[in-house]
């Protein structure tokens, strides 16, 4: 079966109030566009083209604005609420029928990653038909997030969630794959203290059954998980760095459709006209007459 993704873009986004008094975290914008833009490229840069995003009942109407049934990307969308945020694992319980017994990428809305070996990472990672693929990238401070520990075969020894003694320098990024099974697993696992389905707990249920394979960025990769005011900022000055200095956008979800051949070039102009101008607009409309293709991730 064919894999299909979900983004996961709701939560409390306490971190960011007020910012977030009115608005999704995952709607602020990293400097030129909505912050879901950078997950849901990853993966279209993966080649799935069947989403879900699960946001809070009152989120969620904001998203079908923006993306309806992703027609518009070449694309399908499906929507679910998330009540309240019961944790990460909790995505595959409320996404049980949308993925119907087939395997799975998910992201969290807040994170990206850049780098020109990302897209043939993940393409790696999706091909493998049995079992999960995590990603273990190093940080100078493992304790703020779910860590991975590996032998020097690259052999998982243990995943732990915010460890206050880290026995790695690999925090685990917002990115997973996982087979057919992921659902009825998530349904396993029980709240942890601070009262959430766990990732972790679902990845050390794949452990457990010697399942569990990582790949590991190195230093060309950059991660960032923007749920704080100092990474948000990080994370929209790295991506104008880049963009203006090499006139390519980097999450732009419209020019991955079009090199995806997943849109034509008349689409990708009516969305550009539809936007009414601005660079974002003119860069498409530059795509479209074929001057701007080039490499991106
Ligand atoms: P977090 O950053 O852990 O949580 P949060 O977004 O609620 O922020 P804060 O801690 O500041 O209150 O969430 C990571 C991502 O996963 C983020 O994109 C929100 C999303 N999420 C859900 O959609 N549902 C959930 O139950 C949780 C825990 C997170």
């Amino acid at each position: 079966m064919t894999r299909k993704g979900i983004i996961l873009a709701g939560g409390a986004g306490r971190r960011l109030y007020p910012a977030t008094a009115t608005s999704s975290k995952q709607l602020l914008p990293v400097y030129n566009k909505p912050m879901i833009y950078y997950p849901l490229s990853m993966l279209m840069l993966t080649g799935i083209r069947e989403v879900l995003i699960i946001s809070t009942p009152d989120d969620l109407p904001n998203f079908k604005r923006i993306f309806g049934d992703g027609s518009g990307l070449g694309m399908a969308f499906e929507y679910a609420v998330q009540q309240e945020p019961r944790g990460l694992a909790d995505a595959f319980i409320i996404g049980e029928a949308f993925l119907d017994g087939a395997p799975s990428c998910l992201v969290l809305g807040d994170n990206i990653l850049y780098g020109n070996t990302i897209g043939s990472v993940m393409k790696k990672a999706s091909s493998r038909r049995e079992g999960a693929t995590i990603f273990g990238y190093p940080v100078k401070d493992p304790s703020r997030f779910g860590v991975v520990e590996f032998d020097k075969d690259w052999n998982v020894l243990s995943v732990e969630e915010k460890p206050t003694s880290p026995k790695s320098a690999h925090a685990i990024p917002g990115v997973y794959f996982y087979d057919a099974q992921a659902s009825t697993l998530a349904k396993q696992i029980r709240p942890s203290r601070r009262g959430e389905l766990e990732i972790t707990s679902l990845n050390h249920l794949y452990l457990q059954q010697k399942q569990l394979t990582v790949e590991v960025f190195g230093r060309g990769v950059a991660w960032f998980d923007t749920g704080t005011h100092h990474s948000l900022l990080q994370a929209a000055n790295f991506v104008e760095t880049i963009e203006e200095r090499q006139g390519m956008m980097i999450g732009c979800i419209e020019e991955i459709a079009y090199s995806n051949q997943w849109i034509c070039s008349e689409r990708l102009n009516k969305a550009a006209t539809q936007m009414g101008g601005g660079s974002y607009s003119d860069y498409l409309k530059r795509l479209a007459a074929n001057e701007g293709r080039g490499e991106r991730f």
